[in-house]
C-alpha cells in the first residue's frame, strides 16, 4: 500500500517560507504567508484572546467532549455578530449551524454535505482563488468548474464571465463567493453584482458558499458583516463558512463555524443532522479552546470592545500601507489602484522569474503566483518594495 502514493510535491507556498527563514539579509521581506502581522513583523495574539485564555484558564472545569455541532455558546455569539439577532433567518429559526476546523473545516462539511445532497454536484469558482478551494472540492468529491474571476495584468473583475459561470450554475450546485477582502486579489464584487448573481443563483437552484475569513479587515468591521447579512437576507439557501483564524489571530487553534440558511425550520432541522453526522466523521466532536475563547470574548462587553478596537487597529495598518504604496506607484507603476482594494492582499502581475529576481536580488519573498501579503510588510518596507518593484517590472 504504502509505497503506491506518489513522491511529495512541496507546497510553494512553504517552499518560499523556508527560503525566507533561510536568507540571512537583515532587511528582508516575507510577503508569502497569509497571516496578519505588525509592523514589526509578529502575527500578535490579541490582548482579548490573551484575557479571554487567562479567564478561562481559572475557571474550565472540565476537558469531557463538546456536544457534536460544538460549543453553543460559541455557536450562538458568532451567529448573532456574523448575522444579527434580528436577521429574519434567526428570527424564523432557518439557521443550522456546526463548529468546523477552522474555515478549512467549516467549507469541507458545506462541500461534503452539497455531494451528499446530490452526488452530481459541482463546486463554481472563480479563479484567481485560495488554492485550497480546489484541493478541498477534489477531497469532498465534487467536480470543480471554474471561470475567470479576474484579470491580474489590468486588475479588473471580469464580471461577464462570472455571470456566464452564474448562468450555468445547475440545481445543487455550489458556488462560491469570498466575503469581503477577496484572496487573493483584495477586489470584491460591488453589492449590486454579488445581488444579480445571487438571483441568478437562486433561479439556477444552485447554493451560494460565502467564504468569510477576513471579515473587519476590509472597510469596517458592521460594514464588511453587512455583506454577509444582506447575502444571506437575499437567499432562501446559502452555506457561510466563518473562519475565527484572522480576525480573532487564532490561526492555530482551529476556530470557524459553518452556518446554513434554510428555508424553513423543517429544513434547518434536517440539515442540522446532515452537519453533524458528517463531522461526526471528520473530526467526531470539534475543538473546544478556540471556541470558547471567541464564545468569551463576544460575550464579555470589555473583552468585546478591546477585540473591536485591536481589529480597527489593523484595518487601519493594511489601510495605511494600501495608500503608502499606491504613493509610490509613479515609481512602481504595478501598484496603482491598490488603495482601491480591500484586505491583506495584493496579486501582482508577476512573471515567476520577475518574483525569483525579487527573491534572490532584493530579499522580497512571495508567492510564485505575484500575491503578496500587504501586511508582511514591517516599518518602513513600503519604499524599497516599490523600488524593487520599479527596477523589476518596470
Ligand atoms: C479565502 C480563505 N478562506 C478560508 C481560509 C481558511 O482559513 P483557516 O482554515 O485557517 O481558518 C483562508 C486562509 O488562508 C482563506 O484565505
Amino acid at each position: 500500500m504504502f509505497d503506491r502514493f506518489p513522491e511529495p510535491v512541496a507546497d510553494p507556498l512553504h517552499a518560499v517560507m523556508a527560503r525566507c527563514r533561510a536568507d540571512p539579509r537583515a532587511e528582508k521581506m516575507d510577503l508569502g504567508v497569509g497571516v496578519y502581522r505588525d509592523d514589526g513583523g509578529v502575527s500578535p495574539i490579541m490582548r482579548a484572546v490573551r484575557e479571554a485564555e487567562i479567564w478561562l484558564a481559572g475557571h474550565g472545569d472540565t476537558k469531557a467532549y463538546q456536544a457534536l455541532a460544538g460549543d453553543h455558546d460559541f455557536i450562538d455569539a458568532m451567529t448573532s455578530l456574523v448575522l444579527g439577532n434580528a436577521h429574519p433567518a434567526v428570527q424564523e429559526g432557518r439557521i443550522a449551524a456546526i463548529q468546523g476546523t477552522g474555515g478549512t473545516g467549516s467549507l469541507r462539511i458545506a462541500m461534503d454535505l452539497a455531494r451528499i445532497a446530490e452526488p452530481g454536484a459541482r463546486l463554481l469558482l472563480g479563479l484567481p482563488s485560495w488554492p485550497n478551494h480546489a484541493a478541498l472540492a477534489a477531497a469532498a468529491r465534487l467536480e470543480l468548474v471554474t471561470h475567470t474571476y479576474f484579470d491580474v495584468a489590468t486588475q479588473v473583475i471580469d464580471y461577464e464571465a462570472i455571470l456566464e459561470a452564474a448562468r450555468g450554475a445547475r440545481a445543487g450546485d455550489l458556488f462560491v463567493f469570498h466575503g469581503p477582502c477577496h484572496n487573493p486579489t483584495g477586489a470584491d464584487l460591488n453589492r449590486d453584482q454579488r445581488l444579480e448573481l445571487l438571483s441568478i443563483l437562486t433561479a439556477r437552484g444552485a447554493v451560494p458558499l460565502i467564504d468569510a475569513a477576513y471579515y473587519g479587515l476590509g472597510d469596517g468591521l458592521e460594514a464588511d458583516l453587512e455583506v454577509l447579512r444582506e447575502t444571506a437576507a437575499a437567499v432562501p439557501r446559502a452555506f457561510i463558512a466563518v473562519a475565527c483564524s484572522k480576525s480573532f489571530g487564532l490561526y492555530r487553534e482551529r476556530t470557524g463555524v459553518l452556518l446554513a440558511i434554510c428555508a424553513d425550520a423543517g429544513e434547518r432541522a434536517r440539515v442540522q443532522g446532515q452537519m453533524e453526522k458528517t463531522s461526526r466523521t471528520l473530526v467526531s466532536m470539534p475543538p473546544a479552546h478556540g471556541a470558547a475563547i471567541v464564545a468569551r470574548i463576544l460575550t464579555e462587553p470589555s473583552l468585546r470592545a478591546s477585540w473591536e478596537e485591536e481589529l480597527a487597529g489593523m484595518r487601519q495598518r493594511i489601510i495605511g500601507l494600501r495608500a503608502e504604496l499606491a504613493a509610490l506607484s509613479n515609481e512602481a507603476p504595478i501598484l496603482a489602484g491598490i488603495d482601491r482594494q480591500r484586505g491583506i492582499f495584493r496579486m501582482l502581475p508577476l512573471t515567476p522569474e520577475q518574483t525569483e529576481s525579487l527573491g534572490c536580488d532584493h530579499g522580497i519573498h512571495m508567492a510564485q503566483s505575484g500575491r503578496i501579503n500587504i501586511a508582511g510588510l514591517k516599518r518602513g518596507d513600503a519604499p524599497r518594495l516599490a523600488a524593487a518593484l520599479g527596477s523589476v517590472a518596470a
